[in-house]
Parts: structure tokens; sequence; C-alpha cells
């Protein structure tokens, strides 16, 4: 079992972040992760990796980078919901709105040649730690039901498998699409790590 490191997307980590992003082809042929800050995609490729360096060095992105050894090879997302607005199935997901997380989990992903080695998983411990260390709160995810369904290669699951976020203590809260859900965990403020109070909400 391969042991993971964890730092956060910064100036100083950048380039670490931009190597996996070049070895996966710019992420769906140019993201650079973009997808949910509040610029969105619809630029090039040098366009997105622009603005995604910009936040960077403002400090306006929250984003774990998992390493094994010294190479990058995964990343979480995170943020408040104004630093992450767009989420897919934004419609279907305001119908039953009651209340905005404080954090909502984003772009997840693992490079392709790395995937099924707990590097996504790594991410999302990381994440909820972080979290932690800010105060907690109601932390959201949108991920891709995989139980009763046939399986699916990972590179589908554009918002992480329910699987693993249901391991780390998340409950469903709302189905937004044919095989996507809201899921919700309140994160304590308290306690060691992996133990930050993973009460179900409902
Ligand atoms: C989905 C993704 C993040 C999973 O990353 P990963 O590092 O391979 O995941 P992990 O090895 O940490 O797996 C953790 C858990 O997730 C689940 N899981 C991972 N891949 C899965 C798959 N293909 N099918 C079903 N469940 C899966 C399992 O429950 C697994 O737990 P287990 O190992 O105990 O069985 C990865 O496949 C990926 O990056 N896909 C592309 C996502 C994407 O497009 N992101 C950009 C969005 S714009």
């Amino acid at each position: 079992m391969t042991t993971y490191t964890t730092r956060l997307l910064a100036p100083d980590t950048w380039d670490d972040f931009a190597a996996l992003v070049e070895a996966n082809n710019g992420v769906w042929g140019g993201c650079w992760c973009m997808g949910f800050h509040p610029e969105g995609l619809g630029g090039t490729s040098e366009e997105h990796r622009a603005a995604k360096e910009k936040h960077t060095r403002e400090g306006t992105v929250h984003q774990v980078l998992v390493y094994d050894g010294d190479q990058a090879v995964g990343w979480c997302q995170f943020g408040s919901p104004a630093e992450l607005p767009h989420i897919k199935n934004p419609k279907a997901y305001e119908k039953d709105l009651e209340e905005l997380p404080r954090w909502r989990i984003g772009c997840i992903f693992t490079g392709s040649k790395h995937r099924e080695r707990g590097v996504a998983r790594a991410a999302v411990t990381a994440v909820l730690e972080e979290i932690r260390q800010r105060g907690g709160g109601v932390v959201e995810a949108y991920p891709e039901q995989v139980v009763d369904r046939k399986p699916q290669r990972g590179a589908y699951l554009h918002t992480g498998p329910e699987s693993l976020y249901e391991d780390l203590g998340f409950a469903r809260d709302r189905q937004i699409a044919k095989w996507r859900w809201v899921v919700r965990l309140e994160v304590g403020a308290f306690g060691p790590p992996g133990q930050s109070d993973p009460r179900r909400l409902r």
C-alpha cells in the first residue's frame, strides 16, 4: 500500500499541479480544474491555465494535492459555495435547496496512471482535516452513484464515487440527476484528525 502525503495548492506547489494537469492532456482537453470557479469554463486551455494560476497566486483557491514521493498524482478541491458556484445539475440542486452548506467539495481528480490505489481517498480525507482546521461545518459533495449500477470506469465518475464519501461518513441528502446525489457531512471543529464528528445529518 502506497503512503501518500498531501500539500495545498499554492505558489510553491503550482509546478507540481501543472505537471499533473499537463500529463493528463490539460484534464478533459484543457479545463485546468476551472469548472467550479466563478469564471467557469468557456475559454481556451491557455486561458484556463492562466486563470487557475492567478487563483493560486492570489490565494483564492483551496485544493489538496496528493503526492506519491515528490510527484503530485491527484487532487481534491474545496471551498465555500461562493468560491465554487458552478456545480453540475444546478436547477435540480436549487429546486429543493433549504440551506447552502458552509463548504462544498468541487473537482476531484486522480492522474490516469494512478487510479484505484487510494489517491482520491487520501485527498478527500485531507480535505476534511483542512475543513476541521478552518472551524468545520456542513460539507457537501455531489458524487456519482456506483452501487446498483453497472461498473463505470473512473474516467466517467466526474464528481467522484459516492461509496468513497459514504465510507468517510457522508449521507445522502437528495438526488439531482439519474446517478448523482447531494451528500452531506457535518465536520466538527475539534477532535483528532479522522474523528471529526462524522455526525450524519439525515
Ligand atoms: C473518480 C476518481 C477521482 C477516483 O480516484 P481514485 O484515486 O482512483 O480513487 P480511490 O482509489 O481513492 O478509490 C476510493 C474509493 O472510491 C471508489 N471507486 C474508485 N474508483 C471507482 C470506480 N471506477 N468504480 C466504483 N467505485 C470506485 C471505491 O469505493 C474506492 O474504495 P476501495 O478502494 O476501498 O474500493 C478517478 O477515477 C478520476 O479522477 N476520474 C476522473 C474524474 C474527473 O473527471 N475529474 C475532473 C472533473 S471535471
